[in-house]
């Protein structure tokens, strides 16, 4: 359970995050949606404690993280999975190292069982085949994958996902979506996406907002979205 109260935040006196406030339950898909610019990746950086907020709160699993020193993020962090925009996947790193990496750095787990855990998580994302590929030799939505199955290796509960489709075209998009969508409910993960692509989303979301300039402008279901009669609502689903 995340649970956001009135979090503002600002950078260089500009205002980014405006008075924010919504809740995601155990297991829920949370689809944050906006145009670019709009704060979504603060927004997923203040649910790590990468960012602070100027006012709000932030609770995770019923615990404010705000006033949290870095040593005690650091440990919220390790059960958050993070997909962040861009992959972000070592370039001098396997398929396999990179998606092991976490449970060499954060379990004791022997060798087999690392291997054998890895080797599970990539044939559910698609990726059997790939192991020994490097990230240079990868396609764009095969490098999601693989960072997708490296944010959920340590069984996290709570996964973040910033903008999974972008760059990837039609088709891809969509299957990222899904993978996205079938990976929460199999590991029963509370899931948040930053993204502005609308089609995926009324798809995969249980409940979505939708962000402008900072402010929670709609929220609801896909269903209750496609049926607002509000102009920008609907300015964004065409
Ligand atoms: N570290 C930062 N310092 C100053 N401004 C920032 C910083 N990070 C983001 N911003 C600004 O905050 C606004 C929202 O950015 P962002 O959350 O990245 O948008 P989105 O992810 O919705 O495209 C943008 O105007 C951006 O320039
Ligand atoms: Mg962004």
């Amino acid at each position: 359970m995340i649970e956001v109260e009135h979090l503002s935040k600002s950078f260089n006196g500009q205002p980014v995050l405006e008075d924010l406030s919504f809740s995601i339950s155990d297991g829920e898909i949370l689809v944050i949606l906006g145009e670019s610019g709009s704060g979504k990746s603060v927004l997923l950086k203040h649910l790590i404690g990468i960012l602070k907020p100027d006012q709000g709160t932030i609770r995770v699993n019923g615990k404010d993280i705000v006033p949290l020193p870095e040593r005690k993020l650091l440990g919220i962090r390790r059960d958050i999975g993070y997909l962040f925009q861009d992959g972000a996947l070592y370039d001098f790193m396997t398929v396999y190292e990179n998606v092991a990496f976490p449970l060499k750095e954060h379990t004791a787990l022997k060798r087999r069982e690392t291997v054998e855990k890895v080797t599970k998580i990539l044939t559910q994302v698609g990726l059997a085949g790939a192991l020994a590929k490097y990230p240079a030799e990868l396609s764009g939505g095969m490098r999601k994958r693989a960072a997708l199955a490296r944010a959920v290796i340590l069984d996290s509960k709570i996964l973040l996902c910033d903008e999974p489709t972008s760059g990837l075209d039609p088709i891809k998009s969509r299957e990222i979506s899904n993978l996205i969508h079938g990976l929460c409910r199999d590991l029963k993960c509370t899931t948040v996406v930053a993204s502005h692509d609308m089609e995926n989303s009324l798809r995969i979301a249980d409940r979505m907002i939708l962000l402008r300039k900072g402010r929670i402008v709609a929220r609801g279901t896909p269903d209750d979205m496609k049926s607002s009669q509000d102009a920008f609502i609907q300015e964004f689903l065409t």
